[in-house]
């Protein structure tokens, strides 16, 4: 018989069709494992045809792919998977970009884009075709340690900027030379656990869940993403593996997803052991194969118990054959079977962190920066400046300055071979070096780190403030660290720790003015700081070029121009305080604590100020297949050029279930020199106003609705206009 699966002439759906007729059971089962590439790989390979590993880079991942390509029966090729990020950061050399939730702060789909194709041009070049990003959760409770890798609060936001990233990963097409699989995760709900606490039982609602939950996944599928993770957490009493409704009905047939869904690590053994809904491993296996999942992370033990339940008739093989097909479909569409089996790494050298791609981080650096106050034109720095201090824990660490996901050490041991202590930090910029760097000939710096971010028993406060006697200003960098932000690190407060705020409050009894660089993975309660520092710069996890980006923002050789993607609280039980709330609170504040944020959604300044006026609708009355037209006169009141980011609010006012008071449905980034006025258009599908009601029934509800535009969602801050939809 035509071995068609080898000829590139037929379609990857027939050949991955041929290719299945050709398997056993045992190798359709074995594609649907993912493994951990440093647990005996060669048996995994030639006794159980595994589809794939994760977490190897490098030369062992391409001596495995010829291992699987030449001494299995049908020659098969591996997908590598990685947690590829913010860049290849388990990969020394690689570049390191912002975490995803500073990236959310440029509002920038093209910089976001660009970032995941350089992102995939690394992964590529060291021998793996797949990274488990961008992360679509959405970051509504600060205590949860994942909140640096979402892209914040917003449901449109996160659906934009992950469509932009999944763009970015797989290219045009995913056989281009450059192009991985991207992984949307995790599906879903995952950061709406009680309590902030990790992988736990998330109380949603199915109508919450496909208002505010779903649609990010959505954005990415019609994007065209090619794998989807299931969460760890638990909907309803349902684990998200466990899930059909979740996995089959609503991704697979009604987003229409024809890629594949992977389990998260060994998500299948803990519906067993830790969530206790299966009285067995076999049980686990049978109902994550029922429940729609294709590929299983870490599970060893998936493989014999699959075998068996087909063999045994308890599993249909057709659900089987399903899993396997949408496995070997994508690999033929990577090309893994074509010219991209072995990755060309001859120029690996000269293109991994190379000098292009870390001006794109520094780039992205800029953008995801936040300035969010500056009492008196503090900033930017000035030559009647001579002399600066810059103290605090965060000034000169490498570890808090990348954040999660990069070579920092992990609380996983069983993850720990990866690259990380061998990382070589020299090519990290932190924010010391880059004041140092910046500042040159021209200004003396003086540096301090003045005490711990969490251990209270380090105090050289007295040291820092000695430095600072004699010093024009203060640069104090603070925040939090790696041991605060990810994987099971939930905190239960928000506050600075450590002796941070101490130090903060004897620096500001100086009397000299006080600079405050958050470095950070989520947003702290800092009243204090909001109230006594003279200027405040969020630069979030700003990855290896950070320290370069804060300086040209100090010393104004860059207009920030970022806009926070997710609210500050006051106060950890102020919480929930995103922007896109429910009407209905009697009184509308806490007794003891206004309802305000600290900082609001979409909020940031720059060194310069804009002016909006003359908002016009091309139309009042809409039908729902109409397009709302506006335009807006944007000025920029200032003398410096700068990039606004102006941002489209709805509300439906009056609607059959209650609906957020505010949701963002368009934004737009708008260059102005000093004095310039632009009217600037933006287009919103009137489709994209729909609700949810009660019955889940998704449609546009006839009805006025109010527009707000501006440059934050902080009421003030919006003009507003009614329209009517017919
Ligand atoms: C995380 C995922 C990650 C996976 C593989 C899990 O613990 O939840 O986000 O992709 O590990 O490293």
């Amino acid at each position: 018989m035509t071995e068609i699966y080898k000829i590139q002439s037929y379609s990857y759906e027939d050949r991955a069709q041929d290719l299945l007729n050709r398997m056993t059971i045992e190798e359709k089962v074995g594609q649907m494992c993912q493994v951990d590439g440093r647990k005996e790989p060669e048996l995994w390979i030639k006794d159980k045809n595994v589809g794939s590993f994760l977490h190897i880079v490098g030369e062992e991942a391409i001596r495995l792919q010829k291992i699987s390509s030449e001494e299995t029966r049908l020659g098969i090729p591996l997908i590598f998977g990685i947690d590829a990020i913010h860049g290849h950061a388990f990969y020394n050399d690689a570049t390191v970009f912002p975490s995803q939730l500073g990236l959310s702060s440029s509002w920038n789909t093209d910089l976001l884009q660009e970032v995941a194709h350089i992102t995939a041009k690394e992964v590529i070049l060291t021998g793996l075709h797949w990274t488990f990003s961008p992360v679509l959760c959405l970051g509504r409770d600060m205590r949860w340690g994942r909140v640096d890798e979402t892209f914040g609060e917003d449901p449109y936001l996160a659906g934009v900027l992950g469509a932009a990233m999944v763009k970015g990963y797989q290219g045009e097409k995913l056989s281009d030379p450059y192009s991985i699989l991207s992984c949307p995760k995790h599906f879903a709900a995952y950061g709406e656990t009680q309590g902030g606490r990790d992988s736990t039982e998330s109380d949603v609602s199915p109508r919450k869940l496909k208002t505010v939950f779903l649609p990010p996944f959505k954005a990415a599928v019609d994007a065209g993403c090619a794998t989807i993770m299931a969460g760890y957490n638990s909907i309803d009493g349902l684990p998200c593996s466990a899930n059909k409704w979740l996995l089959t009905d609503i991704l697979k047939n009604q987003f229409n997803f024809k890629g594949f869904v992977v389990t998260d690590w060994n998500n299948t053994g803990n519906l067993y052991s830790l969530q206790k809904i299966a009285p067995s491993l076999k049980k686990s296996c049978e109902i994550v194969i029922n429940a729609g999942n294709d590929m299983i992370m870490t599970t060893p033990e998936f493989y014999d118990n699959a075998v068996e339940l087909v063999k045994k008739g308890i599993i249909s093989e057709k659900l089987i054959d399903q899993a396997c097909l949408r496995i070997l479909l994508m690999k033929f569409k990577l090309g893994l079977f074509d010219e991209k089996r072995y990755p060309d790494c001859s120029n690996s050298n000269s293109i991994i962190g190379c000098d292009q791609h870390k001006n794109a981080s520094y780039k992205s650096a800029l953008e995801s920066i936040v300035l969010l106050k500056n009492e008196e034109n503090v900033l930017p720095i000035t030559n009647k400046i001579k002399k600066i201090a810059v103290v605090g824990p965060n000034a000169d660490d490498v570890v808090a300055q990348l954040g999660d996901w990069s070579f920092g050490p992990r609380d996983f041991p069983e993850r720990s071979t990866l690259e990380y202590n061998k990382y070589d930090t020299t090519s990290i910029v932190t924010i010391l070096e880059g004041i140092k760097k910046r500042a040159g000939s021209e200004f003396e710096v003086v540096y301090e780190k003045g005490c711990d971010v969490i251990d209270e028993s380090i105090n050289n406060i007295d040291a820092a403030l000695k430095i600072s006697s004699d010093c024009d200003i203060i640069i104090a960098v603070v925040g939090d660290t790696i041991v605060l932000n990810g994987e099971t690190r939930d905190r239960a407060s928000l506050d600075l720790l450590g002796r941070q705020e101490e130090l903060l409050k004897e620096l500001k009894n100086t009397g000299k003015p006080l600079i405050v660089v958050l470095i950070n993975g989520k947003p702290l309660t800092i009243p204090w700081v909001k109230d006594n520092a003279h200027a405040i710069i969020e630069a979030w996890n700003p990855g290896m070029e950070g320290g370069n980006a804060v300086a040209s923002i100090l010393f104004g050789d860059y207009n920030p121009c970022g806009k926070l993607s997710i609210s500050f609280p006051r106060h950890v039980g102020q919480q929930p305080v995103y922007y896109n709330q429910y009407p209905g609170w009697h009184g509308g504040k806490y007794a003891d604590l206004t309802s305000e944020p600290l900082f609001h959604f979409g909020y940031g300044i720059s060194y310069t100020s804009y002016e909006y006026s003359n908002l016009k609708l091309a139309s009042y009355e809409l039908d729902t297949d109409d397009e709302l037209l506006l335009t807006i006169d944007v000025k920029n009141t200032g003398t410096v050029k700068g990039t606004e980011i102006v941002q489209v609010y709805i509300n439906d006012i009056y609607s059959c279930v209650t609906t957020p008071i505010k949701e963002l449905k368009g934004f737009a980034r708008v260059e102005l020199n000093g004095g310039e006025t632009k009217n600037v258009q933006i287009k919103i599908p009137i489709s994209s106003l729909a609700l949810i009601d009660s019955n889940l029934n998704s449609f546009v509800e006839p009805g006025e609705f109010e527009v707000m535009v501006g440059g934050s969602s902080k009421d003030e801050d919006l003009i507003k206009a009614v329209f009517k939809v017919l």
